[in-house]
């Protein structure tokens, strides 16, 4: 907790009961705002944020708002407070997330105002779907290298089986080799230090000292003449070509780092689950892998773009356990009062949006809790469409620049994980986080799976 003097708590719980009770207009949203002044409803909503979310839904209707520390936040839920929230002029993304940003990489306001829009242009051309030829050779490469290192046969949880392939995968395809510690003695460490601060990302939790080292790390490995390295042309060197503030370069490093990691792994963990615990989907995923690669396990196989494309089937599989597993909010500043229904929203107040919910509305995904690929047949996913109802990278102007890398690193450590090894679940897959708010949701406790190299 930064260094807050009494006087702050004083004349922020007077602002927060002036607030309180003022008369309120009649045309907003209903406001659930307990009886603790400043605290509001952060003690219920804190407890299990998703569950009370549907809880409010269902007994306040489509449009709420809730009242915790000090904040307004007001849920939209349907089509017409969906729509607002991705195309309304009167939100703002930036505001949104600067404080947390501020907070968690200790970038200052000013700064992340002047580079946001430039660098998000540059990684949405970067991660497009047009440059993803650029990642996929080096990808498939990684893949292989650190699926190697985990022997022929063994007992895992399969969380850390993933990590321990797609982490140093993927920092090395957008940082470059040697940048993020990827040997084996240095993960273990690096990936409890990053657990840590992903799992307080939601409450704001400060850029940890170890983190530092990376800012070692950049200064070895970026000086003068960038040139001269091989990977000159990574994600991260475009970042830091592009970057106002150039003493920030590490900070940024960490914010790359942790979109890149932090929704993807997980992702890549509720697929695999999904299509192990599914026997039927297992089976035709492997007819589909024999029928492009050959018998499985043989070769040490080169995937490209076109291979993924006929592999359709585990496309839709990352695509339905996205949809299970997606983020529990997202948010934009109300920066004008803004009407949705009968209601006015007023400027100041948090707009939020549940992807997780809207993924359980039966309106857009019938059997929403069904895990059903197939339901995936209907999306034109040549023109690079979702399905209707599908938000979990956000949407409009903001949507993650990641999201076609995410879910080609997904679809590729899949089919190499299938084709080269023979796998069994040894517990069932567990229930998601009741309590996760930012982000994809996270396993709780261990799924744990024996593999085989097949022969
Ligand atoms: C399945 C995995 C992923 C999911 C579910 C996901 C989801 C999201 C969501 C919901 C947002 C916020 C959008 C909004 O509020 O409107 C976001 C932003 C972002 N994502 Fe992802 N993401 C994933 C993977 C990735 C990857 C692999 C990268 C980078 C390599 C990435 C980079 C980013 C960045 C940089 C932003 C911030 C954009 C901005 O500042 O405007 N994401 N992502």
């Amino acid at each position: 907790m930064p260094n807050v003097s009494p006087l702050y708590h004083v004349l922020s719980s007077l602002l927060a009961l002036f607030a309180l009770f003022q008369p309120r207009n009649p045309n907003s949203p209903p406001c659930i705002s307990g009886w603790i002044p400043w605290l509001g409803a952060a003690f219920q909503f804190g407890k299990a944020p998703l569950e009370f979310i549907e809880q409010a839904r269902v007994k306040y209707g489509p449009i709420f708002t809730v009242f915790a520390l000090g904040n307004r936040f007001t849920f939209v839920t349907e089509e017409e407070g969906i729509e607002a929230f991705f195309t309304s002029k009167d939100t703002d993304f930036e505001q949104a997330v600067q404080q947390t940003v501020q907070r968690t990489t200790s970038v200052p306001a000013e700064i992340f105002y002047r580079n946001h829009s430039r660098l998000y242009s540059m990684m949405k051309g970067k991660m497009g779907t047009s440059s993803l030829y650029l990642f996929a050779g080096t990808l498939c490469q990684e893949l292989h290298e650190h699926m190697d290192c985990l022997g022929t046969a063994g007992t895992e949880n399969l969380c850390d089986l993933i990590r321990s392939v797609m982490y140093p995968a993927t920092v090395n395809i957008l940082f470059g080799k040697g940048v993020c510690p990827t040997n084996k003695g240095d993960i273990k460490e690096f990936e409890e230090h990053f657990q840590k601060y992903d799992e307080g990302f939601e409450y704001g939790s400060q850029m940890p000292e170890y983190f530092m080292s990376l800012a070692n790390l950049l200064e070895v490995s970026y000086p003068g003449n960038l040139a001269a390295f091989p990977w000159k042309t990574t994600l991260l060197q475009h970042l830091l070509d592009d970057l106002h503030g150039k003493h920030l370069a590490p900070n940024y490093a960490l914010l790359l780092l942790w979109a890149s990691q932090a929704n993807a792994i997980p992702v890549a963990f509720w697929t695999l689950a999904f299509i192990l615990s599914h026997p039927s989907v297992y089976k035709n995923i492997m007819a589909d892998i024999g029928s492009v690669f050959g018998k499985a396990g043989k070769e040490n196989i080169e995937i490209s773009e076109d291979d993924l494309k006929k592999l359709l089937l585990i496309k839709w599989c990352t695509l339905e356990a996205i949809r299970l597993r997606s983020p529990g909010a997202i948010t934009k500043k109300v920066v004008n009062p803004i009407k949705i229904q009968a209601f006015t929203i007023p400027a100041g107040d948090m707009l939020m949006l549940s992807p997780y919910w809207v993924h359980r509305n039966p309106k857009y995904f019938p059997d929403p809790e069904t895990f059903r690929p197939d339901r995936w047949k209907e999306a034109n996913l040549e023109k690079n469409a979702f399905l209707d109802g599908f938000v979990a990278f956000g949407g409009g102007k903001h949507q993650c620049p990641g999201r076609w890398l995410a879910i080609m690193e997904v679809h590729m450590l899949v089919v190499l994980f299938l084709y080269k090894y023979e796998f069994i679940l040894l517990d069932p897959v567990p229930k998601e986080s009741l309590l996760h708010l930012v982000g994809t949701q996270q396993p709780v406790g261990a799924c744990r799976v024996q593999y085989k190299l097949r022969q």
